[in-house]
């Protein structure tokens, strides 16, 4: 009796169960708290920090050179492809054709896990352990097709659709915990403010020119914006201060010189960008970090508008 009272009944197991399976997004919740995940995502962000270091092949994954992630935009040719092969295996005649996109999916499955990868090494560890279980579910998925594809060159079709059909359903599921990190945990959308929104139209007084510190980033307020002001000798220049990849403060971020560029690496994750104009010089932020116009009145007050 006092065992049952401390246990949950299996009655109430079985219920918490189909319930999270009706409803996936508390079940994409509960994978965000799965700490037991942690020693693995642990082990595997290292090396794969340790694989990518910082350069032009690594912005290339995060996808800096496009201004946005290319993970999301690869990650179509597998799932396309799948999809259509499934259909196709519902019609008679249609056997080498579904062969060949299983084919061309199972391949497309290569640099979407590489962009993938390296966008799932900069992500806080709620939003990387949605991104494992993601992954895995991917990763099955290919399996199941390349197994599909390997018993369909034995001659056994059927059960090559049966499987090509489990490895859709696993894929699926992978997409869904894909948007949820994507859309509900906002990895790979722009968190810089939006500036144009939160500020007013034209020029806005900040501050006494005499007040910022020569060559050291400060932070300062306006409204409900923060801003990480730098100033060179008479030269003034002004980003939001929330870094675009996940939100880390600029203001408290390394400034550096990059291809003859000032610039501002963000304190969480390195992404990088010019204080000048705010773009992106090193990802993993792929969105252009908002920034201001700024001028310095005859009586020496610091003035700013969003830049258009
Ligand atoms: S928050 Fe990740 S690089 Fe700035």
């Amino acid at each position: 009796m006092r065992q049952s009272l401390l246990r949950p009944t299996r009655r109430a197991r079985h219920a918490r169960k189909s319930s999270l399976l009706s409803r996936p997004a508390a079940l994409a919740e509960r994978i965000e708290r799965a700490h037991a995940l942690d020693p693995v995502i642990h082990g595997l962000s290292d090396t794969v920090v340790r694989a990518l270091p910082a350069g032009s092949r690594t912005d290339a994954l995060h996808g800096v050179p496009f201004g946005q992630p290319a993970h999301p935009a690869l990650v179509r040719l597998p799932l396309g492809c799948w999809t259509s092969a499934v259909l196709l295996d519902l019609l008679p005649g249609t056997e080498r054709a579904a062969g060949v996109l299983i084919a061309a999916g199972v391949a497309g499955t290569a640099p979407a896990a590489a962009t993938g990868l390296a966008d799932w090494s900069a992500l806080h560890q709620d939003q990387q352990r949605v991104g494992l279980v993601h992954a895995i579910c991917q990763g099955g998925a290919a399996s199941l097709f390349l197994a599909s594809l390997a018993v369909r060159a034995g001659g056994r079709t059927a059960v090559g659709r049966a499987l090509s059909a489990s490895g859709l359903a696993l894929a699926t599921i992978g997409a869904y915990l894909g948007g949820h990190l994507a859309l509900r945990l906002g990895a790979g959308t722009s968190h810089a403010d939006q500036v144009s929104h939160l500020s007013g139209l034209g020029w806005h007084d900040l501050c006494g020119l005499a007040e910022l510190p020569d060559r050291h980033p400060v932070r300062r307020q306006l409204g409900y914006l923060s801003l990480l002001v730098y100033r060179q000798g008479t030269e003034v220049s002004v980003l939001s201060d929330r870094c675009s990849h996940l939100g880390g403060p600029l203001h408290q971020g390394r400034i550096l010189t990059e291809r003859g560029t000032v610039c501002v690496a963000c304190p969480w994750h390195g992404s990088t960008f010019a204080v000048a104009d705010g773009t992106v010089v090193h990802g993993p932020a792929t969105a252009r970090q908002p920034s201001f116009e700024t001028r310095v009145t005859a009586d020496g007050r610091v003035e700013l508008r969003p830049r258009p």
